[in-house]
């Protein structure tokens, strides 16, 4: 059984499509895949019921057949493959669902073939299924998940693990309405051409954010971390990536005693993460996101 964790970008989503820094962390549940020869190529989604025969196609143009086509071509697996995939993140909510599946099944293949790839190889592997999905990603996402722990990533420069002085406690809470990663990145494209130098703007704000975050964490000022989280929500915000919906869990969290809180991912819906002080207050912010109707979840990441 092959396992790659979901992730939560803290600071720099977007900005790191644009060549910025980013601040992520992988998250302690995921994605699980087997991977066993079979008569046939089959790929089987637990918990979205669905199941697809790849290569035998006919009218089945869905993204998932081309982008698992695309991953069996990219990792040079030519015999028919019975794939199964379970999952404990939801998808379309920023947590990095699709990237995660992809590294799964690649350490899936791996543990079938006796390949092992190294966490680079298997990022880039995954790259092939993301691209289907997002068109142009970043590669945060397929990072985190091969790599897991807490850093920054920059496209190109790739992951640097940081330590955080202490682990970070913070919720996570489903706007209860998915988007797409592709559609929100164009979205953004749309604006950047039409004014640059304002989108460049922000990109470039929101690069030093992740990078003070990123010390932030280091040095263990939460507050300070908070703070910088919610100004990066403001100019996700300025770029129109978030909804009515995040705001009011926004409010609800910082009712409860959040530091900070954000949207985490493309936006446009998907989650939101809170940092919170301490475990009491987690939970206080978890049973009052619930109350309101928000599938919520208390994560500690950064531990050593
Ligand atoms: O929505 P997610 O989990 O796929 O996060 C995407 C992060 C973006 O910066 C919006 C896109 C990217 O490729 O980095």
């Amino acid at each position: 059984m092959a396992f790659a964790p979901g992730k939560v970008i803290l600071l720099g989503e977007h900005a790191v499509v644009y060549g910025r820094t980013a601040l992520a962390c992988a998250l302690d549940r995921g994605i699980t895949a087997t991977a066993e020869r079979s008569a046939r190529t089959h790929l089987r989604l637990e918990p979205w019921g669905l199941s697809i025969t790849p290569f035998e196609r006919g009218d089945d143009h869905a993204d998932i057949t081309l982008a698992t086509e695309a991953l069996l071509a990219a990792y040079g697996f030519g015999e028919p493959v019975s794939l199964f995939v379970s999952a404990q993140i939801p998808a379309g909510n920023g947590l990095g669902c699709s990237a995660a599946i992809a590294v799964a099944l690649v350490r899936a293949l791996d543990e079938l073939t006796g390949a092992a790839h190294t966490a680079d190889e298997i990022a880039d592997l995954s790259l092939a299924w993301e691209r289907v999905f997002h068109g142009t990603p970043s590669g945060i996402d397929t990072t985190i998940a091969s790599r897991g722990g807490l850093g920054l990533f920059r496209t190109g420069e790739g992951f640097s693990p940081i330590l955080a002085r202490h682990p970070l406690t913070l919720v996570v809470a489903s706007s209860g309405t998915t988007s797409s990663t592709k559609t929100m990145v164009e979205h953004v494209a749309t604006q950047h051409a039409r004014n640059p130098e304002r989108v460049e703007r922000a990109m470039e704000s929101i690069d030093a954010l992740a990078r003070n975050a990123s010390l932030a964490v280091e040095h263990g000022r939460l507050a300070e971390l908070g703070a910088l989280m919610d100004l990066n929500h403001s100019l996700l915000a300025s770029l129109m990536l978030s909804t009515e919906r995040l705001e009011t869990l926004r409010g609800i969290a910082r009712e409860h005693g959040a530091l900070g809180s954000k949207l985490t991912g493309a936006g446009g819906g998907g989650a939101l993460v809170a940092l919170a002080v301490d475990d009491e207050t987690a939970r206080a912010i978890e049973v009052a996101l619930k109350a309101d109707g928000s599938e919520a979840f208390v994560v500690k990441v950064g531990a050593p």
